[in-house]
C-alpha cells in the first residue's frame, strides 16, 4: 500500500476523526457550523455533526448561483428513448425545484413528511428529490421496474403525505404504464397519501382524477404553474434527507435512512478524493435515481460538488445501439463515466472489437468507474484496452451511500489490482473476520466488517426501526457492521470482495431479496414450497432460479408447464420485471436442516459447479441428489 497522501489521511480519519472529518464539514455551507463532529454519545447509535444546521438543497443548487455558477449546466437530460435533450443551467435547476418546492409545500408538505417517488430518469425526479431536500421533507425514491405490492410495500412503511409520479417510463422494447401500477399499490396499501401527483408524457398519458379515490389527483405542470417559489428550510445535521429501501434476505425491504449533514460532507468528500470530479467537470453516471447509485452519483454528489451531471433515460445497448454511452462522453465533453460492469458487458456482448468507439471523441475521459456488481478481470481487462483509461472498481451498498473501497483517485491514484475494489477508503476500518469475530490473516477468506463508527454519510438507523438495524446488523460481531459480502484482503491491503453471504441477489447490479420472489411464488395455489437462489451468469452476473414443489394431488407432469408459466409471470407482476426471473423448475422436496432451514447456498454451489458445502445438519441427503440434474442438468 502507498505511503502517501492515501495512507496519511486514512490514518488521520481514524485516529483523528474529528479533525479528518471536522475539516471536510467546511467543503459544506452550514447555517450553523456543527459544534459536535463525531457524537458518540450513544452506542452503538453514532451520529455526525450533531448540533450543525444546513440545507442539502442550498449546498447543491443555491450556493453555486450566489458564488457564480449560475449559467453553468447543472443537469443534462439525454434521453434517446423520447429523443430529447435538455440542459439545465444551475440558474434555471434552482428556478424549477423552487417552484416545485412552493407547490409541494402548498399541498401542505412540511419538514419531516415524506415524499414517495415512482418516476423514471426525467428531470422531474430529480427536481422532485431537491424540492424535498430544500422544504426538510424526506424523499423516498422506488425504482420504476418494480410492481406495485414492492412500491405498496414502501408506501406502508414510509407513510407519504404525497407520491410523485409520471404517466410512464420508456423501455426499448415497451412504454410502461406507471398510473395503473401506482393506483394498485395505493389500493393495497393501507397507507392513503393526500396527494399524488403526475407528470404527464406524451408516450402515454394518464387518466388523472378520474376514479374515485380518498386522495386528490393532480397534474405536475398545472400545479406547478400556480406555484409560488419556496425558501429553504433549515434541518439538523442529523434530520433525515430520504429513505432508501433495499432488499434484505426476507421479503420485507429496509428503509435505509440518510441524514443531511454526514451524507453531504461525505459525497463533497468522495467526489475530489475518490472520483477526482471538481467544480465544472461534466459527470456521467448510467444508473437510476431509484437505486443508491442515482442518488448518491447521479444527483447529490455532482451538485454539491457544483459539477455537471448528466441523466441519461436510455440503455447501453438498443437505444440505439452500442455506441450509446461514446456519443454521451464525446458530446458533453465528460471527465468521468461510472456505472455497473453489465453494462459493459452488454455493449461487449453487441460490438465486442468496439468499432462502433471509433467514431467518437473521449479524449476528455478520465476514469471509468464501476461498482454495484463485482467487476469480473474480463470485463475490466475489455473495457480498460478499449477506453485507454483508468478502469476504477468500488465496493460499496445502499447502507453507506458512497464507497467503502476505491481506488482513490483524487486523492492518491494506486497500482489497480484486476479483481480488487483496492483499498478502504478514509474513515472505513474494514476488517475480515472469522466465524468467532476475530481477524483473519491476509489472503485469508472471511466476513466483511466495518469496525464502528462508520464515517458520515452512512446509515445512522433503519426507518422506524432501530432494533433491526442493530440485529441485522450490528450484532453479528460486537462493535462491528456486518456488510453481507465476503471476501479477503491481501498482503497489500487490497480488498477482494467474494459476493453475498447471505441469500440477497444482485443481477445486473440490481440488488433483489429471495425472500420477495419466493412470496410472490408461494402465493401460487399449487405451490407447496419453494426456493429462490442467484446462479452465475456470464452477462448479469447472477439470474435467479426458481425451485417449486407442488401441493399433494397437483399433476407435476401434466401441470407443471403451465404452473412454471404462471410463476414466472407472477413474479414480473408481483416483484417487477427487474427480477428476470425466467427459470422455475418444479421438483419433488427442497434440502433442508433438521429446523427447517432450506439450504439456498448449497444449492447455489451446485448450481455454479462448485463443491457444495452440506451441512452435517441435512434432514435428507438424497433430496439433494434428486436435485443435482434439475440444479446442473450439464455436468
Ligand atoms: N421500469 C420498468 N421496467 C424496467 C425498468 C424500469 N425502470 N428497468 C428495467 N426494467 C425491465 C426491463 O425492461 C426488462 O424487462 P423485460 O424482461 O421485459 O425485457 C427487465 O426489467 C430486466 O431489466 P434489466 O435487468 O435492466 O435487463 P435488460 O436486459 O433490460 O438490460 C442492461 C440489461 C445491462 C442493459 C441494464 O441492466 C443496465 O443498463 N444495467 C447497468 C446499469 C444499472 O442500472 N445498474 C444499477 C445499479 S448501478
Ligand atoms: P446495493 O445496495 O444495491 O448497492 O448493492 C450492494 C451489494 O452489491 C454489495 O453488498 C455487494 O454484494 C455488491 N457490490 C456492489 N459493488 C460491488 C463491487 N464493486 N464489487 C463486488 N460487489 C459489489
Amino acid at each position: 500500500m502507498s505511503d502517501g497522501a492515501y495512507r496519511t489521511a486514512y490514518e488521520q480519519s481514524m485516529d483523528d476523526p474529528d479533525a479528518f472529518w471536522g475539516e471536510a464539514a467546511t467543503a459544506i455551507d452550514w447555517v450553523t457550523p456543527p459544534p459536535t463532529v463525531l457524537d458518540a454519545s450513544n452506542p452503538p447509535f453514532y451520529r455526525w455533526f450533531t448540533g450543525g444546521t444546513l440545507n442539502t438543497c442550498f449546498n447543491a443548487l443555491d450556493r453555486h448561483v450566489r458564488d457564480g455558477r449560475g449559467e453553468q449546466a447543472a443537469l443534462i437530460y439525454d434521453s434517446p428513448v423520447t429523443g430529447t435533450t435538455r440542459t439545465y443551467s444551475y440558474a434555471e435547476l434552482l428556478g424549477e425545484v423552487s417552484r416545485f418546492a412552493g407547490a409541494l409545500a402548498s399541498l401542505g408538505v412540511e419538514k419531516g413528511d415524506r415524499v414517495v417517488i415512482y418516476m423514471p430518469m426525467v428531470p422531474e425526479a430529480v427536481i422532485g428529490m431537491l424540492a424535498c431536500a430544500r422544504l426538510g421533507a424526506v424523499h423516498s425514491v422506488v425504482f420504476g421496474g418494480f410492481a406495485p405490492a414492492e412500491l405498496a410495500a414502501r408506501i406502508e412503511d414510509a407513510k407519504p403525505k404525497v407520491v410523485l409520479s409520471a404517466s410512464c417510463g420508456i423501455e426499448p422494447a415497451r412504454v410502461v404504464e406507471y398510473k395503473p401500477m401506482l393506483d394498485g399499490a395505493l389500493d393495497r396499501s393501507s397507507h392513503t397519501p393526500e396527494s399524488v401527483i403526475v407528470l404527464q408524457r406524451p408516450q402515454a398519458p394518464a387518466a388523472i382524477g378520474e376514479r374515485d379515490t380518498d386522495w386528490e389527483e393532480m397534474d405536475w405542470a398545472e400545479l406547478v404553474a400556480d406555484a409560488e417559489p419556496a425558501d429553504c428550510v433549515t434541518v439538523a445535521a442529523t434530520d433525515p434527507l430520504y429513505i432508501l429501501y433495499t432488499s434484505g434476505t426476507t421479503g420485507r425491504p429496509k428503509g435505509i435512512v440518510r441524514d443531511n449533514g454526514g451524507h453531504a460532507v461525505a459525497l463533497r468528500w468522495s467526489m475530489g478524493n475518490v472520483f477526482g470530479v471538481g467544480p465544472g467537470d461534466v459527470w456521467f453516471t448510467a444508473s437510476d435515481v431509484g437505486w443508491v447509485v442515482g442518488h448518491s452519483y447521479i444527483v447529490y454528489a455532482p451538485l454539491l460538488t457544483g459539477a455537471t451531471t448528466v441523466l441519461y433515460e436510455g440503455k447501453p445497448v438498443g437505444t440505439p445501439d452500442a455506441s450509446a454511452f461514446w456519443r454521451i462522453l464525446a458530446e458533453y465533453g465528460c471527465s468521468a463515466m461510472f456505472t455497473a460492469p453489465t453494462a459493459y458487458r452488454a455493449i461487449r456482448r453487441e460490438d465486442p472489437d468496439g468499432t462502433l468507439l471509433a467514431a467518437y471523441d473521449l479524449s476528455r475521459l478520465r476514469t471509468l468507474f464501476l461498482a454495484g456488481e463485482r467487476l469480473d478481470p474480463d470485463t475490466y481487462e475489455w473495457a480498460s484496452a478499449l477506453l485507454g483509461v483508468p478502469v476504477v472498481d468500488n465496493w460499496w451498498q445502499t447502507e453507506t451511500g458512497w464507497p467503502i473501497a476505491a481506488n482513490l483517485r483524487g486523492l492518491e491514484p494506486m497500482p489497480i489490482k484486476a479483481g480488487s475494489p483496492s483499498v478502504p477508503v478514509s474513515g472505513y476500518a474494514v476488517e475480515v473476520l472469522d466465524g468467532a469475530g476475530h481477524p483473519v490473516p491476509a489472503g485469508e477468506e472471511g466476513a466483511i466488517c466495518i469496525k464502528l463508527p462508520m464515517p458520515p454519510g452512512t446509515l445512522p438507523t433503519l426507518w422506524n426501526d432501530d432494533e433491526r438495524y442493530v440485529s441485522g446488523y450490528l450484532s453479528a460481531y460486537e462493535g462491528y457492521y456486518l456488510t453481507g459480502d465476503g471476501g479477503l484482503i491481501d498482503e497489500d491491503g487490497y480488498l477482494f470482495v467474494l459476493g453475498r453471504t447471505d441469500d440477497v441477489l444482485n443481477v445486473a447490479g440490481h440488488r433483489l431479496s429471495t425472500g420477495s420472489i419466493e412470496a410472490a411464488l408461494a402465493g401460487h395455489p399449487d405451490v407447496a414450497e419453494c426456493a429462490v437462489i442467484g446462479v452465475a451468469d456470464d452477462f448479469k452476473g447472477q439470474v435467479p432460479r426458481g425451485l417449486v414443489v407442488l401441493k399433494g394431488g397437483v399433476d407435476a407432469e401434466a401441470e407443471g408447464p403451465r404452473i412454471t408459466r404462471e410463476l414466472v409471470q407472477r413474479v414480473r407482476d408481483e416483484v417487477g420485471p427487474v427480477a428476470a426471473l425466467k427459470q422455475v423448475d418444479v421438483v419433488s422436496g427442497l434440502p433442508k436442516t433438521r429446523s427447517g432451514k432450506i439450504l439456498r447456498k448449497t444449492m447455489r454451489e451446485i448450481a455454479d459447479g462448485r463443491t457444495p458445502n452440506v451441512p452435517g445438519t441435512i434432514e435428507d441427503a438424497t433430496v439433494l441428489d434428486a436435485l443435482k440434474p434439475v440444479l446442473r442438468p450439464d455436468a
